[in-house]
């Protein structure tokens, strides 16, 4: 039962003013994708694709699939992001986090259909003192960014409209995320070493879906959802920055989760990167400037702490 497919009513879409686009949605099973999934779903066809459904490392796949559902809007919410493993993985990488958004950009031409796809903080190295803006220019540390900063470039060359949203420091209580790893090690350790000098906006994958779908709703706020949804993506395209506000390290946001879960009774020590060695080095500045996203689109995230308090509210979703 990997492809779900959702209709939605009729009332319903009267009652929300929207147009009803068929939107493609691969990842499903991750994080941002899983957290999509229920706020697209009333606002028309959803063909939600998770990794069995859909392998992005196989393009003749990713084309087919497209070709199949003829979406008019494709959000790509799946991407490779074990950031060490691909050091020795790099072809994985770069098959799912470059090739595959440069076949989807081909297929969405060939469609008149529009992309969505995210990106990350990981292409700056993070040697900038002040948050980053769309315009700065790039610098990966490790492969992991090469290759999310090399879909960013096949996406801004090709004609195919797409929206790119840049994010950082991903949690949810679904999957693997720093999250899920504290409230585990927070009840079986007594005591964590937690890194104190890299700093970054936690950001909720219920904010960026929340956003992502104010976006997609003022795209299909048309009388021909087609071509307003192609022109509007086509007038707005290009990178943004989307996280929650507000920046810390990794250190503040565990102690932020351990006030929140008094079961996690780890004693917290801040301790520098160069006590956590990692295969790749992360950047010590992850902040991404938001303002372009509030100027385009009006729209802000909430701060990491309220976010986190959102999430940490509702049970842990169940997997697709
Ligand atoms: N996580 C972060 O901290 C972070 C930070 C900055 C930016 N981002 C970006 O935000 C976006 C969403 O990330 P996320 O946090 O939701 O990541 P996630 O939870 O790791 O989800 C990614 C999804 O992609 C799927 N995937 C991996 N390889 C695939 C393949 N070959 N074919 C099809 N699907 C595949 C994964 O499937 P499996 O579960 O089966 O592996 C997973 O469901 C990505 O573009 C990511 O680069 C994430």
């Amino acid at each position: 039962m990997p492809v779900r497919e959702y209709a939605c009513s009729r009332f319903l879409q009267k009652a929300l003013h929207v147009s009803h686009p068929t939107i493609l949605l691969t990842g499903a099973g991750g994080q941002v994708g899983s957290a999509l999934v229920p706020l697209l779903a009333p606002l028309g066809p959803l063909v939600a694709l998770d990794r069995r459904a859909l392998d992005l490392t196989d393009a003749p796949a990713v084309q087919a699939a497209l070709r199949q559902h003829r979406p008019q809007l494709v959000i790509n919410a799946a991407a490779y992001t074990a950031v060490d493993r691909a050091e020795t993985d790099a072809s994985t990488a770069f098959a799912v986090n470059a090739q595959a958004p440069e076949v989807m950009a081909q297929v969405c031409g060939e469609l008149g259909a529009a992309l969505i796809h995210y990106s990350t903080d990981y292409v700056f190295a993070g040697s900038k003192p002040t948050p980053y803006l769309e315009t700065d220019p790039t610098g990966p540390l490790g492969v992991y960014g090469r290759s999310k900063l090399a879909g960013e470039q096949a996406l801004l060359h090709s004609a195919t409209p797409s929206l790119i949203f840049r994010t950082s420091w991903v949690f949810s209580r679904h999957g693997h995320n720093f999250l899920n790893t504290m409230l585990r090690l927070g009840q079986e350790r007594p005591q964590l070493g937690v890194v104190d000098d890299q700093w970054g906006a936690p950001t909720w994958a219920g904010s960026i879906a929340q956003a992502t779908l104010a976006i997609v709703q003022q795209a299909s706020a048309g009388p021909t959802p087609k071509r307003s949804l192609a022109e509007f993506m086509q007038s707005h395209r290009g990178l943004y920055h989307m996280t929650n506000q507000g920046a810390t390290t990794w250190f503040g946001f565990a102690q932020a989760i351990f006030e929140r879960y008094p079961q996690c009774t780890a004693r917290l020590q801040a301790i520098p990167t160069r006590d956590y060695p990692t295969p790749v080095q992360r950047p010590a500045n992850s902040r991404l400037s938001n303002e372009r996203l509030a100027q385009v689109f009006g729209i802000r995230l909430a701060h990491w702490q309220q976010a986190l308090q959102e999430c940490l509210d509702q049970p842990p979703t169940i997997p697709l």
